[in-house]
């Protein structure tokens, strides 16, 4: 996960960057850099490997204002040049997000003479911004104004050579906070960075741009107005992880998905087609005749595995089978060493998912893919394969953004074994990659439908039962949905298929029984739609998740909810948000221990 840390003091600010990105390494990283300002020249150094080696590059090199980045480049070879800052002319920049736009922009700099160095999107923030700088001399009013030329998700730190002792900030769904105290004022991607100079913390919001010089900070709006935030003096011990401006991890987590996410698909970069070797060097051999594909996880891990099968048998082509670790470990299975066989966990150390890939493995069955949130755990050390999601650390142990971006993770995963089986067009694989770019941005407006989740949520306070509907592959993000709430309610949630309804759940429904539906506008909407009727016909309260173009109309006890977009095959990453917040809510509301539930531990690492 990239990182930031930017410094503005009286001082020597170099050692501070270096200890900063020190603090951001638990993030990983392939490369590192920094800018500072020194005799009205930018200076930059840049290295790919440890933070170390820019330490031992900077030993030497004083500032009283720099930026530094540590960058997670897996596609491709990580490089010098395309390692953070990015300098264009007077400035240098440090990004960490996705750019949605950066190839009409790239397009649009390069007409202009801007010549570009590096593959990322990054570069054309630094253009753009050095672009704006020729109406518009001020180094904040120019940033500001780039900025609100991006479309995607970022956090950025820019130097201006001709504007020594200024940094400016901005932040549009990655994370960003500033550090003040007396002698400097410095901003980084969380606060364990700043720890070392300061506890005083200022969490940025969405759309705020600040600037930082050694005696001063000012923060506004990207489109103008004049804002203040609120000093949070940091509690954090130096191993912990920050909660910030959120009351629970889960919540703080819920939060993090957009960010997450841009992390977890930055592996596609910028590039219009995905190849096998995101999954590992012998992706592309080990893949190209599996006939089978096995998928092995517990809990939240699970449902993940259970939507994928949809889009890999209709996208792919490719027969999936799904089953609880703890299930297939034990029984007696037909081996088929021809099948991919995929572990999929959080932790990477979850007894169950461990002990049911070994049994895989000791069947012959060798095709092993781990999909993980933890590099070194052992379910990715013995697997021939891998895929590392960057959800960054999960705390809460109701799982939230390890879900979505594990379900980002099987989505790339469709997409190559559609690829390998020329299942795909280059077409539909350019859209496909441009949806999931547009995932964070996405994501983040149905976080802003929080406030009509929290109301309902007050009406779950006092039932004890709940059923969950959904059809295709809403199913699993129904099934997901009463996990949830389960989990830190404790209400009593049971998930079917719509089409489930009247073979026996339908006798459990009355005014008591609240009926949750996922219910995006696709195929089967209008099946769900006579389900709902059922229901309704009981007297049963429905809440429904409807997609803006859906047409169910709300009345008397039937609560609908629109997210903003449709979304397609990648719909269920977008409809599982609103009930992750719904659980949360109604936990709030019932005032259970959100993020450690009773009974219940966030890696299960014995049987
Ligand atoms: C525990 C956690 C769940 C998680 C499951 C699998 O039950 O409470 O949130 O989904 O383990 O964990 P894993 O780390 O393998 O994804």
């Amino acid at each position: 996960m990239c990182g930031i840390v930017a410094a503005a003091a009286q001082y020597n600010i170099v050692p501070v960057l270096i200890e900063g990105l020190m603090r951001l390494e638990y993030r990983g990283y392939d490369s590192a850099g920094l800018a500072i300002i020194g005799d009205g020249q930018i200076e930059r150094l840049r290295s790919v490997g440890r933070v170390a080696e820019l330490a031992a590059a900077a030993a030497t090199t004083t500032a009283i204002t720099g930026i530094a980045h540590t960058r997670w480049a897996t596609h491709g070879v990580p490089s010098e040049r395309n390692a953070h800052p990015h300098v264009s002319g007077a400035i240098a920049v440090v990004h960490n997000g996705i750019i949605e736009n950066y190839e009409s922009l790239r397009r649009e700099l390069s007409a202009q003479g801007y010549v570009f160095t590096s593959d990322t999107d990054t570069e054309s923030i630094a253009h753009l911004i050095e672009a704006t700088l020729q109406t518009e001399p001020d180094l904040f009013n120019a940033v500001q104004r780039a900025c609100r030329r991006l479309v995607g998700a970022f956090a950025i730190a820019v130097i201006d050579r001709s504007q020594p002792g200024r940094i400016i900030v901005a932040r549009e769904g990655s994370p960003l906070l500033l550090g003040l105290s007396e002698n400097g004022n410095y901003a980084a991607s969380d606060a364990s960075a700043l720890l070392q100079v300061t506890r005083n913390m200022v969490y940025l919001e969405n759309g705020d741009i600040a600037e930082l010089t050694a005696a001063a900070v000012r923060i506004e709006r990207l489109d103008g107005t004049p804002v203040e935030r609120p000093v949070h003096v940091s509690q954090l011990s130096a191993a912990a992880v920050e909660l910030g401006n959120y009351q629970h991890y889960m919540q703080k987590e819920i939060f993090e998905q957009p960010d997450a996410l841009a992390n977890t698909l930055e592996i596609v970069g910028g590039s219009k087609s995905i190849q096998p070797g995101i999954f590992g060097a012998e992706a592309a051999h080990l893949l190209a005749d599996i006939d089978h594909i096995l998928i092995l996880a517990c809990g939240t891990s699970a449902h993940s595995g259970l939507t994928a099968r949809y889009w890999l048998e209709a996208l792919a082509g490719i027969p999936c089978t799904v089953e609880v670790a703890s299930e297939y470990r034990y029984r007696i299975s037909v081996p088929n060493p021809r099948q991919l066989v995929v572990a999929i966990s959080q932790s990477g150390e979850t007894a169950d998912t461990l002990a049911a890939l070994r049994h895989a493995k000791s069947l012959g069955q060798m095709k092993t893919l781990a999909i993980c949130n933890v590099p070194e755990s052992a379910i990715v050390r013995e697997s021939a394969l891998r895929f590392i999601t960057r959800a960054g650390p999960e705390i809460g142990v109701a799982s939230t953004k390890a879900f979505t971006t594990q379900l980002a993770a099987l989505f790339l995963l469709t997409l190559v074994v559609a690829k390998i089986r020329n299942r795909l067009s280059a077409e539909q694989e350019s859209n496909y990659i441009d949806q999931l770019r547009h995932l964070p941005v996405a994501v983040n407006k149905v976080l802003a439908l929080e406030d009509d989740i929290r109301q309902w949520a007050q009406r779950f306070a006092d039932k004890h039962h709940a059923l969950f509907l959904g059809r295709g592959r809403h199913y699993p993000i129904a099934m997901e949905g009463a996990l949830k709430l389960k989990e830190i309610s404790y209400i009593h949630a049971e998930a079917y298929p719509a089409g489930e309804l009247k073979h026996g759940p339908l006798a459990l429904v009355d005014a008591n029984m609240p009926v949750i539906s996922v219910a995006p506008r696709d195929d089967l909407l209008e099946k769900l739609k006579s389900n709902l009727q059922e229901v309704r016909a009981r007297g049963g309260e429905l809440y429904v998740f409807a997609d803006g173009d859906s047409e169910i109309p709300a009345s008397e006890g039937v609560h609908i909810l629109r997210l903003p977009e449709h979304y397609g095959e990648l719909s269920p990453i977008l409809h599982v948000v609103p009930l992750q917040l719904l659980s949360y809510h109604v936990a709030l509301v019932k005032g259970t221990d959100v993020d450690k539930p009773r009974n219940l531990a966030k890696s299960v690492t014995v049987e």
